[in-house]
């Protein structure tokens, strides 16, 4: 068979079956094509994409502006590694720093690459800015936390399934309960504390938001301690809460581009997955020249970081978030689904909750955390041309591209809304 015979879905399901690690369980269907909030199966059908590849498509599915840059740097230069300077990475470290207000980025390419490096920074600033003894440093982190997926990153994970026969796990690290200041408060008494790592919004364990007012005392207190307070902002960050950033939370600044209220600055920001709009892997750590100048050369590197053709991806797709107003169109649009989905809670037994901010939502189902109810709620979906997966049993996260016009969500609305009354029909 040719590499580029064309395949129905249940031959390109059988494929990866057959030759794929099974690392993934996915909705059984098989997409080829997207433009904005749009995908297309290998049969023509088309979806929403209620999802967003967990919030990297915020700028919708192959925007032209960043297949654009794409295009043009591709055919100029793609990849020179660090060995050499290019033209186009400090235009890249210029426009990211300036639009996030911090001093200076370290360029990765995945999300988990990027909390690696914030962990590895935060520990070599506590060892040689806040004179911690050697090997002593300390990471607080969070329960049901989701960072990536790296030996390091699973050691903070209180996730079975991510961790069970992966160890030994890397030591030093502190797990304390979400949104609980005082567990924060208990955690800061040791000295040798570098970091507190947290998520403003946790997304993948089922978009649990925190009391409005625990990053900003969560800030204060981290700063009381001479701690440093990094956000992971892989998911929330770049508009997809309504905000350029989740960790300004409810700062009652109006400038939805805002990069952070002056009350909450993370010290070590990451963010990764929308900063190329889903074209292509890129992440980043920014911090201030305080803090990043502790990284020296050789001290960490990546053969991708950085790339020409990342860095003008990048500023592409952050060029659309501004140009297209898409922190305020997020938030506004994420206002009319809640208040829709919580009329739909009061519709139907089968809907526990909603909760989230901005285009970052997610419903309860009303079955135990093990059932099929919310799976089979998805392929339901599905069949009705909208895509979303359930993240932890009975949790289903809502996502959308933040590109999204009112007529289309008022769509998708309705195709949720008639999914899930049939589905508890269906169910009588
Ligand atoms: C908050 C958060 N951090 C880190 C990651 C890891 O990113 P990646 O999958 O690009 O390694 C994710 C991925 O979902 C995430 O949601």
């Amino acid at each position: 068979m040719s590499v580029l015979e064309k395949l129905s879905s249940k031959e390109a399901i059988a494929l990866e079956e057959k030759f794929g690690a099974q690392n993934y369980h996915p909705l059984p269907v098989v997409l080829s094509r997207g433009e904005g909030v749009f995908v297309w199966d290998v049969e023509g059908k088309k979806y929403y994409d209620f999802l967003s590849a967990y919030s990297a498509v915020n700028q919708g599915h192959c925007h032209p502006d960043i297949i654009g840059a794409l295009k043009t740097q591709a055919e100029k230069l793609t990849l020179t590694s660090r060995a050499f300077y290019n033209d186009m990475l400090g235009v890249y470290e210029k426009y990211i720093t300036s639009y996030f207000n911090f001093d200076k980025v370290l360029p990765m390419n995945t999300g988990a690459e990027a909390v690696e490096t914030a962990i590895k920074l935060a520990r070599k600033w506590g060892y040689e800015k806040k004179g911690i003894p050697d090997n002593k440093a300390r990471i607080i982190v969070c329960q049901n936390n989701f960072h990536g997926r790296t030996i390091s990153i699973i050691s903070a994970s209180n996730d079975p399934v991510a961790t069970e026969n992966f160890g030994p796990f890397t030591p030093g690290i502190t797990s304390i309960r979400y949104n609980d200041i005082e567990a924060l408060r208990e955690a800061l008494e040791d000295q040798n504390v570098a970091a507190f790592l947290v998520e403003p919004i946790q997304g993948e364990a089922g978009v649990y938001v925190p009391d409005d007012t625990y990053m900003k005392s969560a800030y204060e207190l981290c700063k009381s301690k001479n701690v440093l307070l990094i956000a992971d902002e892989v998911q929330t960050g770049i508009a997809r809460t309504g905000r350029l950033l989740a960790s300004c939370g409810n700062c009652s600044c109006a400038d939805k581009n805002c990069s952070g209220s002056p009350e909450v600055k993370p010290d070590i920001l990451i963010l990764g997955k929308a900063i190329s709009g889903g074209v292509f892997p890129v992440s980043a750590v920014l911090a201030d020249s305080a803090i990043m100048e502790v990284i020296r050369p050789g001290n960490h590197g990546s053969t991708f970081g950085g790339n020409p053709l990342a860095c003008a991806v990048a500023m592409a797709a952050l060029q659309v978030v501004r140009d297209e107003d898409l922190a305020e169109n997020a938030d506004r649009l994420g206002n009319i689904f809640r208040k829709e989905m919580e009329q739909l809670v009061q519709d139907s037994p089968l809907v526990r909750l909603v909760r989230g901010k901005g285009l970052l939502n997610a419903i309860v189902i009303n079955d135990s955390e093990d059932s099929s109810t919310a799976w089979d709620i998805c392929v339901a979906l599905k069949n009705n041309g909208l895509l979303a997966k359930p993240t932890h049993g009975n949790i289903i996260r809502f996502a959308p591209p933040l590109v999204m016009t009112e007529e289309q969500l008022a769509d998708c609305i309705q195709i949720i809304r008639k999914t899930i009354l049939e589905f508890e029909a269906h169910m009588d």
